[in-house]
Order: structure tokens, then C-alpha cells, then sequence
């Protein structure tokens, strides 16, 4: 398969429309046989559902191409998993997970001149994404939906790559208790906006937000969360009821856990505490393992001993052990590594 001319080490996180795409449609309570389509392009009725009340939701994956070049993708199961308990809660159909599995795989192999070759540091990201398309002015859940996966190749999602980034305490709330922090809902990133372009506008690369009721216990940030490791080496994760479930970060606690045979700890995590903490990085499907070099809360800095330069040394073994896994040059010993 001849690859597309893209200059793949200077791909953004953004999107570049490729050829092929997945569609399938909910109607009278079932979805159609599903379609790869070249149309980019979605006609809806003005008051389509997901016009109207946001009904959307949406995941996301990527394709890799390995050392010895095979095509594969990361857990696409737990992204199957994932979007069925979004579906629930948002009231929408679930899309069967055997077709969500099967819908990545056809996405991939029609777009395999645009999945990144070995060593570009670029992948092929993939967006599963579900709708309300049809007509709906009561406030209720629509009864027709779409489902598609569109991919694009994309870099880093952070501009300097591995290089640490500076995150502030943020003002304002991502998910309320008992809301829809922990699925992957549209909403939960619209409402984020302004307050991502707001710590942009004051020079920061992301947001830490904080627990809605308390104000004391960090969360996560827009699109990632949280691990920090301990000055004796530990990795400890927050946990909450209102973050997203990441699967990079319950992958990165086994391999802490099993492959690096560090001790690894999911509990709530005080912002007090943070500054005790001797590495901080985020981590999701976009970032991977982004390391944080530099937190400000309200002018005041916690900065962590690795400094600007460099990710730390835990934080650095953990990317290296997953990108290893990911990229197969490190033997996948939970069959995470699914095959195109
Ligand atoms: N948290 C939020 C809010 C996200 O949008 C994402 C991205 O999907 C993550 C965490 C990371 O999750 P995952 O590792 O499954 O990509
Ligand atoms: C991902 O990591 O896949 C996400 O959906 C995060 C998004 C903010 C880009």
C-alpha cells in the first residue's frame, strides 16, 4: 500500500479529510447494515435533535503502524464499552460493540494510505461519533440517530510534543456530581470552551479543574487525565465518579503496575497534596502521556523537579513501556493490540 506524500513528522493535532468514512443509521428502533461512504458531508433537518439539545456523543482511537509493519489499533473494545454506557446515559441507541470493532477495522484498512508509517511520531486518529437526526422541539430524545467514524493522521496533540507543559487551576467546573463527567458527551466539551480559550489567552496549554463541590480535589483537565508519581516512585491516579474513564490511564496503571512493578494507587487526590508530588502528566488517547511541568494556581507555581525540558523518570519509562506496547517493539502481554 503506497502511502499518502504528507510530511508526517510536522502533522498538527488537527484534521485533513481523507477518503473514506463509516455511516450506518437508527430507524424504527434498529440500525441499517452500516456503509463506507466518500461523502464527508451530513444533511440535517434544522431541528435535528443534536441541533436543538446537544444529543451527541463521540470517542476516540488511533491506528498505528508497527515496527515490523502491521496495521493496529489500542483497545477498541474498551471504546466500544465506553460509548454503549454514553449511549445509555444520553438516552440514545447503543451501537452493537461486535460492529463498533468492525466499523474501526473497515475505517482503517479503506484509509490505510493515510495511517502514518514507523517512527513518523504521527498516527491515524479515529472519531467515532453518534447523533439525534431527526426532528425533535419538546425536550425529549430523538428517535433517529447516525453513527459514523471519520479518521484523520495527526501529531501531537501538545505543540512541543514531550516537552512539559504549564496548566492552571481553573475557575470554572467541567462535570457536576451525579452529571456527565464520566461519559464522553459533546457537552461536556462545549461547556469547556471558554474556559480552554481563556487559559490559552492567558498562556497556559490547559486547564486542571477541580472537584464542583468541594473545590479541593483535582479532577482532570479537557481531554485528559491526571497521573502523578510520588517522591518514592509510586503512580497515583484520581479517582472520581465525574471523570472520564481514560483508557490510556487504565492501561498506563497496569503497565506501571505489570510491567514496571511500581506500586500504583486510584484514590482522591487533594490539590494540597499536589505539590508533594515529584512528576505530573496527563494522559488520554490524544495526549498519550503528556508530562505537566509547571501548575498555577491563582499565581502561585508548583513546579515539578524535572523542570521544563524533560518529562521525569516514571512518567518517561511509562510512555516508553505503552508506545513500546502500542508500536510492538514491547510484547503485548494483554492482547491490548488489535490487528486491522
Ligand atoms: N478525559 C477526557 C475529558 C477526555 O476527553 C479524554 C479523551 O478521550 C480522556 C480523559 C482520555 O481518555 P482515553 O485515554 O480513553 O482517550
Ligand atoms: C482523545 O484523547 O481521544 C480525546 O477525545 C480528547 C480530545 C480532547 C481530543
Amino acid at each position: 500500500m503506497e502511502k499518502k506524500d504528507i510530511d508526517w513528522g510536522s502533522l498538527p493535532f488537527g484534521y485533513i479529510q481523507t477518503e473514506k468514512r463509516y455511516v450506518s443509521n437508527y430507524k424504527d428502533g434498529k440500525w441499517d447494515d452500516g456503509v463506507i461512504t466518500d461523502d464527508a458531508n451530513i444533511v440535517l433537518n434544522e431541528c435535528a435533535g443534536v441541533l436543538q439539545y446537544a444529543q451527541t456523543c463521540f470517542e476516540g482511537l488511533k491506528a498505528y503502524t508497527t515496527q515490523d509493519g502491521r496495521t493496529v489499533c489500542f483497545r477498541p473494545d474498551l471504546n466500544a464499552d465506553r460509548m454503549f454506557d454514553t449511549a445509555a446515559r444520553l438516552e440514545m441507541p447503543q451501537f452493537p460493540k461486535d460492529r463498533f470493532i468492525d466499523a474501526v477495522k473497515k475505517v482503517v484498512k479503506a484509509n490505510e494510505a493515510y495511517v502514518p508509517p514507523y517512527g513518523s511520531g504521527a498516527t491515524l486518529y479515529l472519531r467515532p461519533y453518534m447523533f439525534g437526526t431527526n426532528p425533535v422541539i419538546g425536550v425529549k430524545p430523538a428517535n433517529e440517530y447516525q453513527f459514523r467514524i471519520f479518521c484523520t493522521p495527526v501529531g501531537p496533540y501538545f505543540k512541543g510534543g514531550a516537552k512539559p507543559i504549564t496548566i492552571k487551576v481553573s475557575d470554572f467546573d467541567r462535570a457536576a456530581p451525579h452529571g456527565t463527567g464520566h461519559i464522553k458527551a459533546g457537552l461536556n466539551y462545549a461547556m469547556s470552551l471558554h474556559a480552554i480559550v481563556t487559559a490559552h489567552a492567558e498562556g497556559f496549554d490547559e486547564n486542571m479543574y477541580l472537584d464542583p463541590a468541594t473545590r479541593t480535589k483535582v479532577e482532570e483537565t479537557g481531554g485528559a487525565n491526571f497521573l502523578f508519581v510520588t517522591k518514592d516512585g509510586k503512580v497515583v491516579t484520581p479517582k472520581s465518579s465525574s471523570i472520564l474513564p481514560s483508557i490510556t490511564r487504565r492501561s498506563l496503571m497496569i503497565v506501571a503496575k505489570e510491567y514496571l512493578g511500581l506500586e500504583v494507587e486510584e484514590r482522591e487526590v487533594f490539590f494540597d497534596e499536589v505539590k508533594d508530588f515529584a512528576e505530573c502528566g496527563l494522559c488520554g488517547t490524544a495526549a498519550v502521556i503528556s508530562p505537566v511541568g509547571k501548575i498555577n494556581d491563582h499565581g502561585k507555581e508548583i513546579c515539578f523537579p524535572a523542570g521544563m525540558e524533560e518529562m521525569g523518570p516514571i512518567t518517561k519509562k511509562l510512555y516508553d513501556t505503552l508506545t513500546g506496547i502500542q508500536m510492538g517493539r514491547i510484547e503485548d502481554k494483554f492482547g491490548w493490540v488489535v490487528e486491522i
